[in-house]
């Protein structure tokens, strides 16, 4: 059985992410989304949220499942039996940022890394800014899945507000 993880953030998972679930789902026996819990970066949403409103997202897809990740993505994927991660390309930048990563995964234990081209229709869609727009006020609910929109704006209106 081939199983594939797909890292991130997904802080919100928007419609570029479940694009490449999507695809993914069709090419392996089994996707694993793994949203991290430890990430560098300060996430608007907490992790469990993000869990729940990536869970939602995938729910017609009966070979996805989504977890949180803590501690290395490597042992996350032992633990899950994946030998393959997931992960979209919007383009030389997003390849910058993963290269890196790929190779000290295939460093660590050998996990391969296999990129999926972004689908034309959401080559534009970032979280980051997903979550400018939506500080600034503007519409995002045609760049996330259902209920993603509700849940970044009331995680804004909790931290003071849409608009700087
Ligand atoms: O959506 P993001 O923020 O670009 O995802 C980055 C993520 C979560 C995939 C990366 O930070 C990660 O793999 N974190 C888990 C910790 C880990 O394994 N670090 C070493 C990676 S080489």
């Amino acid at each position: 059985m081939s199983t594939a993880v797909c890292p991130g953030s997904f802080d919100p998972i928007t419609l570029g992410h479940l694009d490449v679930v999507r695809r993914g789902a069709a090419l392996f026996d089994e996707v694993v989304v793994a949203v991290a819990s430890n990430s560098a970066k300060q996430p608007l949403l907490d992790v469990d949220e993000r869990v729940e409103l990536a869970a939602r997202a995938v729910a017609d897809l009966p070979n996805v499942r989504v977890a949180p990740v803590t501690g290395l993505l490597v042992d996350f994927c032992r633990d899950a039996g994946a030998d393959v991660l997931l992960k979209g390309l919007r383009g030389g930048s997003d390849l910058d940022a993963e290269l890196p990563m790929a190779l000290m995964n295939r460093h660590l234990t050998g996990v391969e890394t296999v990129f999926l081209p972004a689908g034309r229709t959401v080559l534009h869609i970032a979280s980051s800014l997903v979550k400018d727009v939506a500080r600034h006020g503007g519409e995002i609910d045609d760049l996330v899945p259902p209920g993603v929109g509700d849940a970044v704006r009331a995680a804004l209106a909790a931290r003071g507000g849409t608009r700087p």
